[in-house]
């Protein structure tokens, strides 16, 4: 591994959301990047060149023409370990599907031979057009990540996809692409892009391997379920969600199509992730085995009430003088993991997670088998075990007998294990 700063050419082109792109770089530099800004003419009409120069601490040049001794058309792209395009306007997409050269930024991405990663950014009729359809599926075909815009509010009053994500996680998918491929170098071992710890052998199983789950969906819940008990009370649990928030960030680095059903979680959205909120464990059901319908796999990291009452009252139920309060009755919820695995489609990869205060491993395998998952992440739950914080332990279990130990370690790290195990199963089911 060398230890020179990872080498960033970040592209900007003629969007409003140029604003947010100064952000982005100022993660990119803060935490240790080389970044060459390379904006389009029209984009300095949003931001000019002083900005990203002292931003980036580099001269910017939107030109083939400045600095032509030092062939910067080819210099930049062949020297870049990512190459970042945010915000992508439906005129970059278009000229990079159809490979044109005529300024700085298109000739960098067509000499590129690093991840390039795409951010649209437009209004909602230009990102669904037809030609933007196109193009975005030309540049995801020849191995781009396009990121999907975020839905809300856009420049003028209207609100649909077309938003840039927030910087931060922008700056995400970046940090998660540029450790997959320094991890998935060719002829380096190390720790990274094969379940097995193997690294690939060619450049083209290095390009192959960053973007692994291109072409999936993937759907994950998150969070924790809350049943409504009055109109002000309910019985909810710990989950914060990062777990499921670390699955949704790693799957969209990897290429992923993700559908995030978030149950009363309080974290930014992951950039690229559709987000699809679920409050009570029957909202949640309904809106998994829809999205379930045409997923490769689903992760059900959420922790799903297993209880609710039996019992809604429509008004607050008050405290009566002299009385005690009446008990509330609990009926079971459906469990959506056991369904899942009932009525998948063939080659669906189905993951569950369990969360154990004792006998954890016999409790997992009795688990696994009952809900007919493929792969079941134990973990131990407790006071100041697993809940809201940073990092998880857990072993995953496999239908086929096998058994994966993850030490402690971010959650991001059992993320990408189980996204390695998720994808060394989907290897024989061909993506649509
Ligand atoms: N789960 C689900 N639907 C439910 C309850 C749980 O889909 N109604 C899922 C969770 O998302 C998780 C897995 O099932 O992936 C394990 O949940 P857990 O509560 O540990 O399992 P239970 O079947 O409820 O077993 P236990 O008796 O240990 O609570």
């Amino acid at each position: 591994m060398t230890s020179r700063k990872p080498r960033v050419v970040l592209g900007v082109s003629a969007g409003i959301a140029a604003y947010k792109a100064c952000e982005l770089l100022r993660r990119l530099t803060e935490s240790g990047h080389d970044v060459r800004v390379v904006p389009t003419a029209d984009a300095l009409r949003f931001v000019g060149e002083p900005t990203w120069a002292a931003l980036s601490g580099h001269p910017v040049s939107t030109e083939v023409w400045d600095g032509v001794a030092e062939v910067p058309h080819v210099r930049l792209g062949q020297g870049a370990d990512l190459v970042l395009v945010a915000p992508a306007t439906a005129d970059l997409l278009a000229r990079a599907a159809h490979g044109l050269a005529d300024d700085l930024l298109t000739n960098t991405l067509l000499t590129a031979r690093c991840p390039v990663v795409f951010a649209p950014a437009m209004h909602t009729e230009m990102w669904l057009h037809p030609a933007t359809r196109a193009n975005v599926e030309t540049l995801r075909s020849r191995g781009a990540l396009v990121i999907e815009p975020a839905s809300g509010r856009l420049t003028g009053a209207d609100t649909g996809p077309g938003r840039l994500p927030d910087p931060a996680e922008l700056f995400d998918v970046a940090r998660h692409v540029l450790a997959r491929t320094a991890r998935a170098e060719p002829g380096e071992g190390g720790t990274g892009g094969s379940a097995d710890g193997s690294g690939p052998a060619t450049a083209a199983e290095a390009a192959a391997a960053w973007h692994d789950l291109a072409g999936r969906h993937v759907v994950i819940s998150a969070g924790g379920t809350r049943e409504a008990i009055d109109p002000v009370r309910y019985l909810g649990n710990r989950s914060s969600g990062l777990q499921g928030y670390a699955l949704a960030r790693t799957a969209v680095a990897r290429g992923a199509r993700v559908t995030l059903v978030a149950a009363n979680v309080a974290l930014p959205d992951p950039a690229g992730a559709e987000i699809v909120p679920a409050g009570s464990a029957e909202e949640m059901r309904k809106a998994v085995l829809e999205a379930a319908g045409t997923a490769d796999a689903v992760v059900m990291a959420a922790a799903v009430a297993d209880f609710r009452p039996a019992d809604y009252r429509d008004l607050k139920i008050k405290k009566t003088p002299g009385t005690e309060p009446e008990p509330i009755r609990l009926v079971k919820t459906a469990d959506i993991l056991a369904e899942l695995g009932e009525r998948r489609p063939a080659g669906q990869v189905v993951v569950g997670f369990a969360a154990e205060t004792d006998d954890v491993l016999e409790n997992g395998r009795t688990k696994l088998a009952r809900k007919r998952s493929d792969l079941l992440v134990v973990n131990q739950v407790g006071v100041d075990l697993a809940f809201g914080r940073p990092d998880n332990a857990a072993v995953v279990l496999g239908a086929d007998g096998s058994r994966t130990d993850v030490p402690r370690g971010p959650k991001e790290a059992l993320a990408e294990i189980v996204w390695d195990l998720v994808a060394a199963r989907l290897e024989s089911r061909p993506p649509d």
